[in-house]
């Protein structure tokens, strides 16, 4: 198949790279020229595992371009999928002007049959507005169809989520439209679901919303495990080995963040009251995430009791394990209140320190090359992201370099009876 992908980021970039893997031809149009530019020279915008190497092997055998040029991704393809950013506004609600500029964009280049194809996350109904603004702006005689095809891959797993995923969501009425869907992913060999366009679009958000849902219900019961002295872990296990209820995403830790939980929740919190319908169950989701940061918190200063003048060692930045990204990472959230109540900060994460440098404060923060030496003349080190690696730290040097030997772990990732073994006073969430 011939497809365009517009936006190149997370999402449009790992789609475009697994769908040329498969064997179809793929554009990739981004309008920031410098993007496409750096794309063109072989570099990858974003860190994610793979997809430098898939991006590169595309590239080699011609099945994968980029260009700065709406036009000529139109004109090319058959297939158009529209991924770019749909950012929370103030009050909640989400800003589709990306996706509104896109559809006239596409409209104003169309000259033949195209399928329209939203893979950004967007409230219910959006597709009908899309559809409304292509007719509106296209020229009369175009013919056309939107579908909705929500993506489900998690940051730092992306290409393998794209490559096997659990199942396809396609959202469209129209026969043709759905044909050339099948096309697109029969070589992925996954199950496909048929809706039409607002089921696949509340899909999506139903389907995130509930994720948040089970972290923060295991978060909550890890406070009453802190109160009684059970231990979430073994919580966790216990539950999630009822098929129904499942393993996954049940660790508690010092909340969810990202550019897609907070977001998503907070959007179909909204959706749901436009449509007339209070969704108090994801009023209290958001309550127990923000709940669960100030929990942690209090933990350090109830310990540490005054923060001003202390050094605090902090692992992990990036807002979970794989990525560089810190967008509504909890690990900057953690980082902005210890540095308000006074403490100075040493950091380390494998991959997000550039993009940590852009939003922590001068000053206040030294960022450190090599996680074992980040525990030098600390009075604390913390845990914040869950790096598989930070397993690896070495407790008995970091013990003698420590000038007090306490770590709170916000990710419940070390193993609590080695670490108290060494000496340590150690805290983690639920345990
Ligand atoms: C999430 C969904 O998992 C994807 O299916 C979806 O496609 C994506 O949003 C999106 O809408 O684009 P992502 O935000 O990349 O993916 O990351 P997750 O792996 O879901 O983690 C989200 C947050 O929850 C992280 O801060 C993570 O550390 C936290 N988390 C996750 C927990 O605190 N506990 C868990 O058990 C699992």
């Amino acid at each position: 198949m011939k497809i365009t992908i517009i936006g190149t980021g997370y999402v449009g970039l790992v789609t475009g790279a697994c769908f040329s893997e498969v064997g179809h031809n793929v554009i990739c149009v981004d309008c920031d020229a410098q993007k496409i530019e750096l794309l063109q020279g072989g570099g990858i915008p974003i860190y994610e595992p793979g997809l430098e190497e898939l991006v590169a092997r595309n590239v080699a055998s011609g099945r994968l371009s980029f260009t700065a040029s709406t036009a000529e991704g139109v004109e090319k393809s058959d297939v158009i999928f529209i991924a770019v950013p749909t950012p929370p506004l103030d009050d909640g609600a989400v800003d589709l002007s990306f996706i509104e500029f896109v559809a006239r964009e596409i409209a104003a280049c169309m000259t033949s049959y195209k399928v329209i194809v939203d893979k950004s996350t967007v409230p219910v109904k959006t597709g009908e507005k899309v559809e409304e603004t292509i007719k509106r702006y296209c020229k009369a005689d175009c013919e056309f169809d939107v579908v909705s095809n929500p993506e489900f891959l998690r940051e730092g797993f992306a290409v393998d989520d794209l490559m096997n995923p659990d199942r396809v969501v396609i959202g469209s009425t129209s026969d043709r439209a759905n044909e050339a869907m099948q096309k697109i992913y029969q070589p992925f060999n996954a199950p496909i679901v048929f809706t039409d366009i607002n089921s696949a679009e509340l899909i999506k958000h139903a389907a995130n919303s509930f994720l948040a849902m089970k972290i923060s219900y295991i978060n909550a019961v890890a406070a009453i495990c802190e109160a009684s002295g059970a231990n979430v872990e073994e919580v966790a296990n216990g539950i999630g080995m009822d098929d129904r209820i499942g393993r996954r995403f049940l660790n508690a830790s010092l909340g969810f963040g990202g550019s897609c939980f907070p977001k998503d929740l907070s959007a179909f919190i909204r959706i749901s009251d436009d449509l007339g319908y209070d969704f108090g169950l994801l009023k209290e989701v958001q309550k127990i995430n923000a709940s669960q940061m100030d929990r942690f918190v209090k933990k350090i200063t109830d310990t540490l009791w005054v923060l001003k003048g202390k050094t605090i060692g902090v692992l992990g930045l990036a807002f979970k394990q794989n990525t560089d990204d810190v967008r509504m990472s909890p690990a900057i959230d953690l980082c902005n209140r210890l540095i308000k109540e006074g403490a100075f900060l040493r950091v380390y994460d494998p991959k997000a320190m550039d993009k940590a440098k852009m939003v922590l404060p001068d000053g206040d923060v030294l960022f450190v090359d090599d996680m074992n030496e980040v525990s030098i003349g600390c009075d604390a080190l913390v845990v914040a992201t869950e790096w598989p690696e930070f397993k690896q730290l070495d407790l008995v040097k970091s013990k003698e370099v420590m000038t007090v030997p306490i770590i709170f772990d916000g990710r419940n990732l070390l193993d609590p009876a080695l670490v108290e073994k060494l000496g340590f006073t150690y805290i983690s969430i639920g345990r």
